[in-house]
């Protein structure tokens, strides 16, 4: 897909961060547009910040509420976008939360259950309500994963088992829809300045902040200008930003041992510093 000029995008989390900032390339580039997200105010004004720089007043832009955690709400609302936008040309599986980012022992069940709900449940309920349609028009799919799913994260036990969980999807889905003509991009940035990292920061361990110090942090926009491009060129795997994709090389070239032997020793080090 080289130009996505006339195309139907769908983008769950299109309310903010990375999905809103990949709407905004997508409008200027004259793609049709459904945001979806659960608040109706965000998501409305989401969708007039769209309008602002679309390319053409024929691009459908609209915006529409779904919870994708609650498979009924998906099945509903994507029968209604079905009918009155079409199916899409790209569905970007951006939705997600970071919710309750601290030690394992002091997630509960339901803590932990809504963050797979969110972030590995709805892109699975997106996905499979909107397969049969995408696949008449060989459709591409983006999951927006994280380094997270790539590299194990103090603190992360809940969020790094959702995007982990969702590499192994991408991976077997892949096979299934090659034949069909589809197209699949899972996406792993490091963290991304966003609303997002507001929850993070209200429960992420020291020991957490310390290692995740040791990547960098992207704006929105370099990340989304990063995704769009991988989508255009039908990119399996989109690591943005040059130091994650080192040190994933990194971790796989060493099995893990250097990048655990570096979280180690800065956990290590937070933990006297903490007096622990
Ligand atoms: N920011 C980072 O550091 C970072 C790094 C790596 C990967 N990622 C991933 O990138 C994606 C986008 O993150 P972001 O940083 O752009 O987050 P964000 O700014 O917090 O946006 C999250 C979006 O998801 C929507 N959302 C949350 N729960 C939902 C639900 N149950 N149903 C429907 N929509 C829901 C939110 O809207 P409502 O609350 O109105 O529903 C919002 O539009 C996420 O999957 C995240 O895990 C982020």
């Amino acid at each position: 897909m080289k130009s996505f000029e006339g195309r139907m995008i769908y983008i769950t989390g299109g309310s903010s961060g990375i999905g809103l900032e990949m709407g905004r390339i997508f409008a200027a580039e004259g793609a049709g547009l459904l945001l979806l997200a659960r608040k109706a105010e965000k998501l409305d004004n989401a969708a007039r910040s769209m309008e602002k720089v679309r390319r053409s007043r024929e691009q459908k832009i609209g915006a529409l509420s779904v919870d994708v955690s609650d498979i009924a709400d998906v099945e509903q609302k994507m029968g209604i976008a079905l009918k009155q936008y079409g199916p899409p040309d790209v569905l970007v599986c951006s939705a997600g939360i970071n919710k309750w980012a601290d030690r394992f022992e002091n997630i509960t069940y339901a803590m932990f259950d809504e963050v797979i709900k969110t972030n590995l449940y709805g892109p699975r309920n997106m996905i499979h309500t909107l397969m049969p349609a995408m696949k008449e028009r060989r459709g591409h799919i983006v999951i927006l994963s994280s380094a997270a799913g790539l590299f194990g994260m103090f603190g992360y036990t809940a969020y790094g088992t959702s995007k982990a969980g969702l590499i192994g999807f991408a991976d077997s889905l892949r096979y299934e829809i090659r034949p069909m003509g589809m197209k699949l991009t899972i996406v792993c940035p490091p963290e991304v300045d966003t609303p997002m990292n507001i929850d993070e920061a209200k429960t992420l361990p020291e020991e957490g902040r310390a290692v995740k110090s040791l990547a960098g942090m992207l704006t929105p926009e370099f990340a989304a200008r990063a995704i769009v491009k991988a989508i255009a060129r039908e990119q399996y795997l989109c690591i943005p930003d040059f130091q994650t994709r080192f040190l994933y090389l990194l971790h796989r070239l060493t099995n893990g041992i250097a990048t655990r032997m570096t979280s180690d020793a800065v956990i290590k080090m937070t933990q006297r510093k903490m007096g622990k």
